[in-house]
């Protein structure tokens, strides 16, 4: 028997890095999936994973399956994806949510959502180290999504796509880096730099709180202004490049309604929220500024069977 699943990437909307500090993030599901195909085997354990990034991720989901399920036979797995991981659109995270789901069917281990993402967020910690399993979420549940740091509340919000533009700045990112720099200036509780961050992931905090409603009111120039609010904050926290900021700048000098960085920072996507009638001024002039334009869908489904 073969199963074959598929999860999606996904695009952080606000709230990064304050997420690590137990502060709430918005995320969303995008368009662009990961598949796995899972079948047993006599000839042992084999993956076959080319355009994943880090086959760790793959082999660490099924040792831990095998560990909590007490399974023992061989296994072949194939992958394939819609995206290049060099986005930064979560090929991991949605390659380890594809892969537990294609064992719990293998297997006929029902697992809920939440423990889809737990086994995920562990393998997450495992290879990585870090993160709050935002990404993963993000695969398990799909649609858009209020999270909090290893799963404390996932809660779906009830919303339609958002009218999103993603650029790609061309420079592949390093999230675990970046959080480590920002971890670094935040040992010392009493700094005056850990004080400062501190209070920028406040601010970012409230503006999570507040888009929150205002994306399920579609209130999109409102929603613009705090994306504009969430990307001043990133810049502070310096985390945003010059060219982030410049496509940034661009698009709103197009007509978006707010722009901002997705994601860890130095480097991979921004993302713009522009109307209907923007839409094609603001691409141009992402390209313009050397960004390419990456055309996905968000709020879209989570794990699935193909
Ligand atoms: O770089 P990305 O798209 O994987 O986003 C990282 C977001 C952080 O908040 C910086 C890290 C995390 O795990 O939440």
């Amino acid at each position: 028997m073969k199963i074959k699943t598929s999860a999606p990437g996904k695009l952080m909307l606000f709230g990064e890095h304050a997420v690590i500090y137990g502060r709430p993030c918005l995320v969303t599901a995008v368009s662009s999936r990961i598949y796995v195909e899972a079948e047993k085997s006599s000839k042992g354990f084999s993956i076959d994973a080319p355009q994943v990034k880090d086959v760790r991720f793959v082999e660490e989901t099924v040792k831990i399956f095998k560990e909590k399920y007490k399974i023992d036979n061989g296994l072949s797995i194939k992958t394939q994806s819609d995206f290049s991981s060099q986005y930064g659109f979560g090929s991991s995270s949605a390659v380890t949510v594809a892969t537990i789901y294609a064992l719990s069917q293998l297997y006929k281990k029902k697992l809920t959502k939440k423990e889809i993402f737990d086994l995920g967020y562990k393998v997450t910690l495992n290879v990585q180290g870090i993160g709050s399993g935002f990404d993963i979420a993000a695969a398990t549940y799909g649609k858009t999504l209020y999270f909090i740091a290893g799963g404390k509340i996932i809660k779906p919000l009830k919303l339609k796509a958002l009218p999103l533009v993603v650029g790609y700045s061309g420079i592949k990112a390093d999230t675990p880096n970046m959080v480590q720099k920002i971890k670094a200036k935040m040992t010392n509780k009493k700094s005056k730099s850990s004080i400062k961050i501190q209070k920028i992931f406040e601010e970012i905090e409230n503006i999570v709180e507040t888009v929150k409603e205002e994306l399920i009111n579609n209130n999109w120039p409102r929603v613009g202004k705090l994306m504009n609010q969430n990307q001043k904050l990133l810049r502070q926290l310096g985390v945003s490049t010059e060219k982030l900021d410049k496509m940034c700048q661009i698009s709103l000098k197009a007509g978006a309604w707010g722009a901002k960085l997705s994601g860890a920072g130095g480097g991979d996507c921004m993302i713009a929220l522009v109307s209907y009638e923007k839409k094609e001024a603001v691409k141009e002039a992402i390209v313009r500024v050397g960004g390419e334009v990456i055309e996905v869908d968000n709020n879209t489904e989570g794990v699935k069977i193909e």
